[in-house]
């Protein structure tokens, strides 16, 4: 791809338009994080391997470090800053937090990104699945156990399970 310095690209990022000036090598997840200041998408590993930067693209996660943003013209994007609604938390946000699901936090964001989209897709059916299905989100802290309990929980609190 030819390197551009002054592309416009228009997303609706958690519901508005937004429309932002860029080159054609910024990433999704710079552009969420530098332009947009949505710094809770997390920036780990910068190569698609840890999951701390999954966001739901179109409604389908993605690791945003893997995605250029000149590439999603007219797409809708939606990050852990736009899952609460009407001042409440994603039930997958409180169920994180009923199980301690976390320690240092700082997959917190794409562990329950990824964990709200599996729960979507019906990979939630049993432990084995989950693990499956979350595994692309890796936690340093190892708080593995308490995540797939958090994640089982939430799933079947909407019927999933
Ligand atoms: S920062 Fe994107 S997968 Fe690690
Ligand atoms: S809670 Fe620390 S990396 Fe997952």
């Amino acid at each position: 791809m030819e390197f551009r310095s002054n592309l416009t690209v228009t997303v609706r990022v958690n519901g508005q338009s937004r429309q932002v000036q860029l080159d054609s090598r910024t990433t999704l997840l710079d552009l969420l994080r530098e332009k947009l200041e949505l710094t809770g998408t997390k920036k780990g590993c910068n190569f698609g391997e840890c999951g701390a930067c999954t966001v739901h693209l179109n409604g389908q996660r993605v690791n945003g470090c893997m995605v250029l943003a000149a590439s999603i013209e007219g797409a809708e994007v939606t990050t852990i800053e736009g899952l609460a609604g009407n001042g409440e938390l994603h039930p997958v946000q409180q169920a994180f937090i009923d199980h301690d699901a976390f320690q240092c936090g700082f997959c917190t964001p794409g562990q329950v990104m990824s964990a709200v989209a599996l729960i979507k897709e019906g990979h939630a059916r049993s432990p084995a699945e989950i693990r499956e299905w979350m595994s692309g989100n890796l936690c340093r802290c190892a708080s593995y156990p308490q995540i797939a309990a958090a994640v089982a929980a939430a799933a079947s609190q909407q019927g999933d399970r």
